[in-house]
Order: C-alpha cells, then sequence, then structure tokens
C-alpha cells in the first residue's frame, strides 16, 4: 500500500515506540498491508466469522429503510470504506444522493474503491480522500452544500478504544447530518473467541502477517513460527483481544536494536471491543447524538445503529 510520507512516518514511529514498550504493543493499522488487506477478506467468508454475514443480512434487509432517513441529497461519507462494497447497498437505495466519500489511509484502496463505484454508479459523483480517518480531515468542498451522512460498518469502531470512539463519533457530529454505525454485539466467549481463532487458522495467518512486514519495512529478524496467535475474551473490558505469543525466551533485532521476549511474553496487536445496545446506546449519546433506529440480523448478533442530531 501506498502511504503519504507523514503518515508512513507516524506509523513507523508508533510500531517501534510499541515494540520498545511494556506490555509490547502493535499498531492495528499495520495489520491492513496488501497481503493483510487480502486475508482479511478471507476472514469474512470464514464459518466462524459470522460479523460479515449478519451486517451483510441487516443491509440488504433494511437498506431501503435506512435509505429513506438518510434523506434525499445525501453525502455519503465512509471512513475507512475498503473496497467499497458495503456503500454500493446503500447508495442503490440513496433517492438523488449527492455523491459518496470514500476515506482511506491506502491509496491503493481508495483506488478501488473509485473504481467499483465509477463501474457500479456511473452517474455518481465519488469523491475519494486519501487520509488517515482518526486524525482531523476535511470533507471535500460539496460537502457544504450537501447533507453529509457518516456510513462506519464491519464494528471497526469495536477496534478503538472507548475514549476514542467517543472522539470519533464526536468529530462526525461536528460535521455530519446523521451518521450510519454497524457494531458487533457481545456476546458468549465462545462464539466470539472462534470468530478471531478459526479453525483453519486464516485469523492466525492476519496476526502473523505483522511480523513479516515488520521484517520486511524494518530490517527486522522476527522468526513467525516462533510467536503463535491468540485471541483472549477480557470480560471487564468487553472486548477480544488479540495477541501474538512469545513460545520461547527470544532476542529479536529491529531497527538495529535488540528486543528481548521473555517466553510466554505477548505483543497485543488489536482490541475488538463488543457493546451491549445499552453500551453503545451511552456512547453515541455522551458524543452528541439521538440514537433514532438500530437494526439486528436475525440471529441477533451484530447491530446497525442510525444516529441523528
Ligand atoms: N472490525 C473488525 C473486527 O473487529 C475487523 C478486524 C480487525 C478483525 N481486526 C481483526 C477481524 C482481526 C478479524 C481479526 O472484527
Amino acid at each position: 500500500m501506498t502511504l503519504p510520507a507523514a503518515t508512513a512516518e507516524r506509523l513507523r514511529g508508533a510500531v517501534l515506540d510499541g515494540l520498545l514498550g511494556t506490555p509490547k504493543r502493535l499498531p492495528s493499522a499495520y495489520l491492513y498491508d496488501s497481503a493483510g488487506s487480502a486475508l482479511f477478506e478471507s476472514i469474512c467468508e470464514l464459518p466462524e466469522y459470522y460479523l460479515t454475514r449478519a451486517e451483510t443480512e441487516i443491509l440488504q434487509r433494511h437498506a431501503p429503510e435506512m435509505a429513506r432517513r438518510m434523506g434525499a441529497g445525501a453525502l455519503l461519507v465512509e471512513p475507512g470504506c475498503g473496497s467499497g462494497e458495503k456503500a454500493c447497498m446503500l447508495l442503490q437505495h440513496l433517492q438523488q444522493p449527492a455523491g459518496f466519500v470514500p476515506i482511506e489511509i491506502s491509496t491503493s484502496a481508495l483506488e478501488g474503491a473509485r473504481r467499483l463505484l465509477r463501474e457500479r454508479f456511473p452517474a455518481l459523483p465519488v469523491h475519494p480522500l486519501q487520509a488517515d480517518f482518526t486524525a482531523s480531515f476535511t470533507l471535500p468542498d460539496v460537502a457544504a452544500a450537501s447533507r453529509p451522512v457518516f456510513f462506519f460498518p464491519g464494528s471497526t469502531l469495536g477496534n478503538f478504544d472507548p475514549a476514542s470512539a467517543l472522539g470519533l463519533l464526536r468529530r462526525w457530529r461536528a460535521m455530519g447530518n446523521a451518521a450510519l454505525v454497524g457494531v458487533d454485539l457481545r456476546k458468549d466467549p465462545d462464539t466470539l473467541v472462534a470468530a478471531y481463532d478459526d479453525a483453519r487458522g486464516v485469523t492466525a495467518a492476519f496476526n502473523l502477517n505483522l511480523l513479516a512486514r515488520i521484517n520486511r519495512e524494518f530490517g527486522a529478524d522476527f522468526d513467525p513460527g516462533s510467536f503463535a496467535h491468540e485471541a483472549i475474551w477480557n470480560a471487564s473490558e468487553s472486548r477480544i483481544e488479540m495477541h501474538l505469543r512469545s513460545r520461547h525466551a527470544q532476542t529479536v533485532r529491529v531497527d538495529g536494536q535488540r528486543l528481548e521476549f521473555r517466553a510466554g511474553e505477548t505483543i497485543h496487536t488489536e482490541n475488538s471491543y463488543k457493546y451491549t445496545f445499552e453500551g453503545f446506546a451511552e456512547l453515541a449519546r455522551r458524543a452528541g447524538w439521538r440514537l433514532t433506529g438500530q437494526w439486528t440480523d436475525s440471529g441477533g448478533r451484530f447491530a446497525e445503529y442510525f444516529l441523528e442530531p
């Protein structure tokens, strides 16, 4: 993936700080290089990973109603749009949309989304925005004359700690006329852990790919075989944690420095927070939104929330 220089520099700094800190951590944005993005697409099709199927079911069934609530002339804005596939499900039903603003940190993903949208909706104005949506960004000029509506599916909000999630929702409240947010529901730990530790080991490969990327980009010498993927349910924080656990004591060289691992020590690589309906309603309220609609799939596993000022 191609990154703007300043973003690449900031990510590099975060990688080194995370590895040299205690406990060891890596920024989750680093999971999505081109190999990681491809592995994530495969995760979405795994039998254990119910999230994508559940959300697709909700969007398929309720997109007409969601589009009606967004109103005519909406400018759909999707931070972290990936392929842009989910936005199509809404755009199909939106009445005279003012346009679509896909936001991606990666130019290649952004280009893919632009191509898909042009193919499916040739007449729709698309305004791709290359930005790290966790930093502040400015919407294109067209936003001033239309009604920006934020779309944030995939439980990506759950990949932020609650304080950061609150910050994102607040910022979008200041910029938008409405928001549609898809978040995974809290449920029994066995189902949750299986979704992040599948039998075929695709999620393990996704997590371990981080080490290959750091070897490549930092001239590091991680042996991915010396680390084990782990998904842990942290009930008090209401989150799935992904870790890479060192199988034995070892020393790894990263960016000219020696990094010591104790046997069993982990690198914490990702969180996926799970919200109850009440928990999400409280978060939205604190961010200054009114929760005016919610939908769930037939299995009651995932929820889509409609927020208005
Ligand atoms: N937002 C998704 C989720 O929390 C995507 C995701 C992030 C993910 N990291 C992951 C999926 C690791 C599987 C494994 O589920």
